[in-house]
């Protein structure tokens, strides 16, 4: 009896950025565990059975799955973008550190996909070019003075910065306690990408600076790239414009 837990990402949105090798791995399993807006985008085929869980309990969801594959059963727990960035597969990884030691013995792959970030960049050129990092910017999971402390860390470091998680209905201030903070750091005239769904069909780009951002325009669908004080928007004429943040610094 050999089960097996994959751990897979389905990229922001679009069929097409759903990698080769997460297809194969879905349609070998039989359970498929996901938060439901995930599952949603599958088609289960014949002998797939799917359990929608609640985004809240990752923990639970993670055991869960640890469970059904120590008894034998090949699943597969899904997200969106990449399962490594800011989602599964760490919950998964920690439940296998603090839960019975059977658990360290399962056969666990984790499948890569596309992550948010890097969906974005792509739609407005190239601005995770040069050096980057990303943050989530809930303070769920970690208290805010840990965001604030890293915000100002990545704009004195000179990193363009990918937010996650900006702003919810239960986090309505975050975002613009951000961009507060960044004013305080970087020139006004930064780029700021809202990349909306992106690779969805109610997909949303707005193309802003962190002078003008507004954060009533961003939640959590969106993605938000804050540029460098090297990033650059090259205008073009009757097409959006591209964003980019060239590939060397010149020494000084
Ligand atoms: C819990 S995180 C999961 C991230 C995911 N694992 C990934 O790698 O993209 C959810 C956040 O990802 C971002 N996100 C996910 N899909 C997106 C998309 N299609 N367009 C823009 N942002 C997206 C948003 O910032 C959202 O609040």
């Amino acid at each position: 009896m050999t089960g097996r837990l994959t751990i897979i990402g389905l990229g922001p949105g679009p069929d097409r950025q759903i990698t080769p090798e997460a297809k194969a791995a879905l349609a070998e399993a039989k359970w498929l565990l996901g938060y439901g807006p995930y599952l949603n985008r599958l088609t289960p085929g014949p002998g797939q059975t799917i359990l929608p869980t609640d985004n809240r309990e990752e923990a639970a969801r993670a055991a869960q799955a640890l469970d059904l594959t120590a008894q034998g059963e090949t699943v597969a727990m899904v997200t969106g973008g990449d399962p490594g960035v800011f989602a599964m597969a760490a919950a998964v990884v920690e439940q296998v550190e603090q839960g019975p030691p059977a658990w360290r013995a399962l056969d666990i792959q984790v499948i890569p996909g596309i992550t948010a970030m890097l969906a974005v960049a792509a739609r407005v050129g190239a601005p995770l070019g040069h050096d980057f990092c990303a943050l989530s910017l809930s303070d769920n999971l970690k208290p805010w003075p840990v965001v604030e402390r890293r915000l100002r860390a990545a704009a004195e470091g000179g990193f363009v910065i990918a937010l996650y998680n900006p702003r919810s209905k239960a986090r309505p201030w975050q975002m613009e306690a951000a961009f507060t903070l960044l004013r305080t750091l970087l020139p006004g005239t930064v780029p700021v990408i809202f990349g909306r769904a992106v690779g969805r069909p109610d997909e949303n780009l707005v193309f802003t600076d962190l002078a003008r951002a507004d954060a009533t325009q961003v939640d959590m669908s969106t993605c938000v790239l804050i540029g460098s004080d090297q990033t650059k928007l090259v205008e073009r004429p009757g097409r959006e414009p591209l964003v980019y943040t060239p590939r060397s610094i010149a020494a000084s």
